[in-house]
């Protein structure tokens, strides 16, 4: 496959307008001016723009299916051209000049080469109070030594993963910015808009109170983060305000954080028999009153780490250490551990 966008139009403007947009993310285009010429070329590059223009002629010659395929136009596209987009199998139809930005950000995302391929990981308080934001935390920070990586914080009642993290002075978008967001978000662009330190990023909620996003934008936000980034964290809540099935199909794997005890283990499992796509859950114990084993037989779930409660952890916190002081302590390597496992993952984690 190469990197080169391909662009099926003979419309000169279009070709134009394309090339301008690409260069401004650093990518090429591959112009092709005719349908027959672009079937030949249709499965080699990442991401085809497919002009109104030549739309009907080459869905007439039913090319194979493909991911990222887009229909771009001048102006409003009428049923005729939506029945066509779909015969070429594209995601959606984007009318210059208002789609513009969503364009350029399907450009800057072949121009990062980004293939939706990073993996993103659910955590799960089993009771208030269980660790899992600071888990959260910990998985992220020690994830963005390897590569881009994101804390999303989408427990909008919590007390904060900006403040775990130790990022919540700086500026950026958060989730009050994004929802409004109509149409595709880029992965790059949300990866530079957020508040970051290094590679480590955080969408967290604004000072003052935003209305929950729709679950088409937890959606749209999560791929984007997906595209965009190695590793994404999802920091999720127990009672959700945000669509929580959105965000639970979101990820790849989610992760609960038990506390082990009789108490937490019960209310983990009420917790997790209301959860859908059980197939995805693992436990993370905290603490050793009881065996990690025995808590993960309760629950019928799998345990990927488990650890003892970690002394000076909340001042470390307060102080705006954030959650991984030394590789060695114990919430660093259970994070450590699930990363590892995490990264053995073909498509699933392995359990
Ligand atoms: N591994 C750990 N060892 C010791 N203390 C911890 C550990 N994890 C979290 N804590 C402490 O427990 C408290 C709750 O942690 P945290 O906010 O991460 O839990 P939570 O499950 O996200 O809670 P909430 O229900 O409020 O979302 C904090 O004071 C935190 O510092
Ligand atoms: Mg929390």
């Amino acid at each position: 496959m190469t990197s080169e966008t391909l662009v099926i139009t003979s419309d000169s403007l279009l070709a134009a307008e394309a090339a301008r947009l690409a260069a401004a993310s650093g990518v090429t285009v591959e112009e092709c001016p005719d349908a027959v010429g672009a079937l030949r070329r249709w499965q080699r590059s990442p991401l085809v723009l497919v002009g109104t223009d030549l739309l009907a002629e080459l869905a007439s010659l039913r090319p194979p299916r493909r991911d990222g395929v887009y229909v771009v136009g001048w102006g409003s596209t009428g049923e005729p051209m939506l029945r066509a987009a779909l015969e070429v199998g594209a995601e959606t139809l984007l009318e210059l000049p208002s789609a513009e930005a969503v364009v350029a950000g399907l450009l800057a995302d072949v121009s990062d080469g980004e293939g939706g391929d990073g993996l993103v990981i659910g955590v799960l308080g089993g009771s208030g109070g269980a660790g899992a934001t600071t888990y959260a935390a910990a998985l992220a920070s020690l994830g963005s030594e390897r590569g881009p990586a994101l804390l999303v914080d989408a427990d909008r009642l919590g007390p904060g993963a900006a403040r775990v993290l130790g990022l919540d002075e700086l500026p950026g978008v958060t989730w009050g910015d994004l929802g409004q967001t109509a149409g595709r978000l880029g992965g790059r662009a949300l990866r530079e808009a957020v508040p970051h330190v290094g590679s480590l990023g955080l969408l967290g909620w604004p000072g003052s109170d935003a209305s929950p996003p729709g679950p088409e934008i937890v959606r749209e936000v999560l791929a984007a983060a997906r595209r965009g980034h190695d590793l994404v964290v999802v920091d999720l809540p127990r009672e959700s305000a945000l669509g929580t099935e959105a965000l639970l199909t979101g990820c790849d794997v989610v992760l609960v954080v038990v506390r082990a005890n009789v108490t937490g283990t019960a209310s983990a499992a009420k917790l997790i028999s209301r959860l859908p796509e059980r197939d995805r859950l693992r436990v993370v114990v905290r603490g050793r009153a009881a065996e990690p084993e025995a808590v993960g037989r309760a629950l019928g779930l799998p345990v990927v780490a488990s650890m003892p409660d970690q002394r000076g952890l909340s001042e470390a916190i307060d102080l705006g250490l954030g959650p991984v002081r030394s590789k060695r302590a114990p919430l660093a390597r259970a994070a450590a551990e699930v990363l590892t496992r995490c990264r053995v993952r073909a498509g699933a984690m392995a359990a």
